[in-house]
């Protein structure tokens, strides 16, 4: 069981404070989940929001996205099954937020919903009941309503402070649900909880090895659009070269598995083979882009 402290306040959209700064994850939940949100929510598709089909259609032209989704009949049978997905309104509701307010944000939690599903077709047996389930993709930053936006898009080194409040989104994230799905065991939950941890436990909040394939499926699909994009803290993007061995070096490393890099390597291959058949090479000739700051703490705050 979770025995975790949370750092800074959870709250809604609406700003209502779900747990204060310091409680305890373990002696909250179950108030937190008797609250439910104001009961059983209702939930709409996803695709039908808003802009977003129109949104996503866009995305999916610009590249990497238009090699990756470049089989016509699969990708138009995939967007079939992603308009078949529902989402709670309140998680509706923080996608209008963030193309509103932080378009990368909302840009990345379209490329997630793309990628995990597409790569959970290729390797999840039952992926559409649990994508349904999930709603993986749309879900997994759902804590980033509880992050500054401020910190979101700095585009300097984050201090220790702002980077304690940006890993807040995966507890956050995982309280929200709980508060709205009144389940401490969602897919979509725990999804939120650990698309940041490892499988060899290098990862945040708890560090804990990562063991269940679809959360390994988001947290794949999560690193390879963030290298990929512009981002605040770095505004070249990786080339895809670079970024298929940034994360290929990855799974060298243990802590992401082969097969999730396999598929991202298979369809980024214009003859689209077997993921299993397809070797991946760990020679590494791209070249990551200079400007990168991730990860940097500011200068006069390093111990
Ligand atoms: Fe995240
Ligand atoms: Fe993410």
């Amino acid at each position: 069981m979770l025995d975790l402290k949370i750092d800074h306040p959870v709250f809604t959209l609406d700003n209502k404070v779900i747990l204060p700064a310091g409680a305890s994850l373990s002696e909250s939940m179950e108030a937190v989940m008797q609250d439910l949100g104001g009961g059983p929510l209702e939930a709409y598709a996803m695709l039908k929001h808003g802009t977003v089909l129109d949104d996503l259609l866009h995305l999916l032209t610009e590249p990497p996205y238009s090699v990756i989704f470049g089989h016509r009949k699969e990708t138009v049978d995939l967007l079939k099954f992603m308009e078949s997905i529902h989402i709670i309104t309140p998680v509706l509701e923080s996608l209008d937020y963030f193309r509103e307010r932080d378009f990368y944000t909302y840009r990345h939690i379209l490329m997630v919903f793309s990628l995990s599903t597409l790569l959970a077709h290729e390797l999840v047996r039952d992926y559409g009941e649990l994508i349904r389930e999930a709603a993986t993709g749309p879900m997994h930053d759902f804590g980033k309503i509880c992050v500054p936006l401020e910190v979101l898009k700095k585009s300097e080194p984050l201090t220790r402070r702002e980077r304690s409040l940006l890993e807040h989104h995966s507890l956050a994230g995982y309280v929200l649900l709980c508060y709205y799905l009144g389940d401490k065991q969602s897919l979509s939950g725990r999804v939120a909880r650990d698309h940041h941890e490892r499988k060899d436990g290098s990862g945040y909040p708890r560090g804990i090895n990562l063991d269940d394939l679809m959360v390994e499926i988001v947290a794949a699909s999560d690193i390879y659009d963030a290298l990929i994009s512009p981002r605040p803290y770095r505004p070249t993007p990786y080339e895809n070269r670079a970024a298929l061995e940034e994360i290929t070096a990855m799974a060298e490393r243990g802590e992401l598995g082969w097969a999730v890099i396999q598929v991202l390597v298979a369809f980024n291959r214009k003859d689209k083979p077997y993921y299993k058949d397809c070797e991946v090479s760990t020679e590494r000739r791209g070249t990551p882009p200079s400007d990168n700051i991730y990860g940097r703490i500011k200068q006069d705050e390093r111990e």
